[in-house]
Formats: structure tokens, sequence, C-alpha cells
């Protein structure tokens, strides 16, 4: 569990499910790597498979609370990438927030408060963060977190089809400044 000045991250509860899958069935939260919204049984499995990343590893996409604000405004934190990556192994960041909720800084605040986490607490040398060339709402909140972008990263999402439209994707980096 860590605690931002406005914003709680904290393991998943039964009871964020529903709000989980409401923003997951938002086409416009979606919009920069699906074509689609998520049911909601695959919006709970993905709740679950956050949820054992943190169990198992001590970290992990912790839910988002904004106390006073909503009990759930969706999820920001580091998690282990996939082996199949360019640029793995490595520690990857995200975020996902509902709409509702845009705009008021909270996704650098989060991240923020996660990066120090996984700087100090857990020693890591370094996290990267990749989005859709043109996901912009994402590249800020990577750019505001103090992180670089070296166009020689860029790459071919490697479970995406040659002609997906998210198939492309920048890749950013901060190393531990210690
Ligand atoms: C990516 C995403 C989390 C970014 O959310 P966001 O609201 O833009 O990011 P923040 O919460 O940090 O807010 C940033 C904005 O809040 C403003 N802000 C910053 N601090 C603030 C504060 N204390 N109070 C009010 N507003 C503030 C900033 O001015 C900034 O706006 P600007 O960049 O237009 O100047 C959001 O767009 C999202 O969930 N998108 C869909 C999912 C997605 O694409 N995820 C990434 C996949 S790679």
């Amino acid at each position: 569990m860590i605690a931002t000045p406005r914003l709680l991250l904290r393991p998943w509860r039964e009871t964020d499910l529903p709000h989980f899958a409401a923003l997951n069935a938002d086409v416009e939260v979606r919009r920069w790597w699906s074509a689609g919204t998520l049911s909601e049984a695959d919006s709970n499995a993905q709740a679950n498979e956050l949820q054992r990343h943190i169990e198992d590893n001590g970290f992990g996409f912790w839910a988002v609370e904004a106390p006073g604000v909503s009990p759930f405004i969706g999820f920001v934190c580091l998690q282990n990438e996939s082996d199949d990556m360019p640029f793995a192994p490595a520690v990857e960041a995200g975020w996902r927030l509902a709409r509702a909720y845009w705009g008021r800084g909270y996704a650098v605040e989060a991240a923020k408060a996660a990066f120090k986490d996984g700087f100090e607490r857990l020693g890591l040398d370094e996290i990267v963060a990749y989005a859709v060339e043109g996901n912009m709402p994402s590249r800020r909140v990577m750019e505001r977190l103090g992180m670089r972008h070296n166009p020689h990263d860029d790459f071919d999402h490697p479970r995406r089809a040659p002609n997906d439209p998210f198939k492309r994707h920048v890749l950013y980096r901060l190393r531990n400044s210690g």
C-alpha cells in the first residue's frame, strides 16, 4: 500500500470489479490499444491477474483510490514485463484511469510514488514505459515523470499483427539516479 497526498495505491478488492468493468467498457479509455471494449468477465479476470502479480512479487498494478472522491479510479503502477518484449527483462510502468478522473494530475502523482517505491524499496535499476506512438496523454505522463524517449528504442509489439494500427510503440526509460 502506498499513500500520496490525494491517493491510495492499494491491493484490489472485490468491490473494485464493477468500477473496473465500467472503465474497461469505455471505448475512449481503450482507444490506444484496442478497437473494442472488454467484457465484464474478461475485466474481472484481468483484475485478478493484476492482484496475483502483487501477491507474487510484492508490487504490481495497484488499484488506485482517491479518498473522499472515489473508492476506485483505476490502476497505476509497476509490473514485470513479459519476456517476449525486445527490451525485456524490465519493469514496466502503466496507468489506466476512468475518464471522469483525467486531467487532475492523478496519474503522475500515483506514478511518482510508485517509482519512488520501485527505486528505493525494490532497488530497481530502471523503469520503462511504452505506448502506441499517438497516445500523447500517456506520453505526457512519462515525460512529466522525467522519463526519456530514445527513438532507437521504438519497437513493433511482438503480439500484434503486421498491419495492426497499434503495432508501433515508443519506449521511455528512467534510470535509478540513486
Ligand atoms: C494516460 C492517462 C492515465 C493520463 O491521464 P491524465 O489525466 O492525462 O494524467 P494526469 O492524471 O497526470 O493529469 C494530467 C493533467 O492534469 C493536470 N494536472 C496536473 N496536476 C494537477 C493537479 N494537482 N490538479 C489538477 N490538475 C492537474 C495537468 O495540467 C495535466 O494536463 P495537461 O497535460 O493537459 O497539462 C489517461 O489518459 C488514461 O487513463 N488513458 C486511457 C488509458 C491509457 O491510454 N493508458 C496508457 C496505455 S500506454
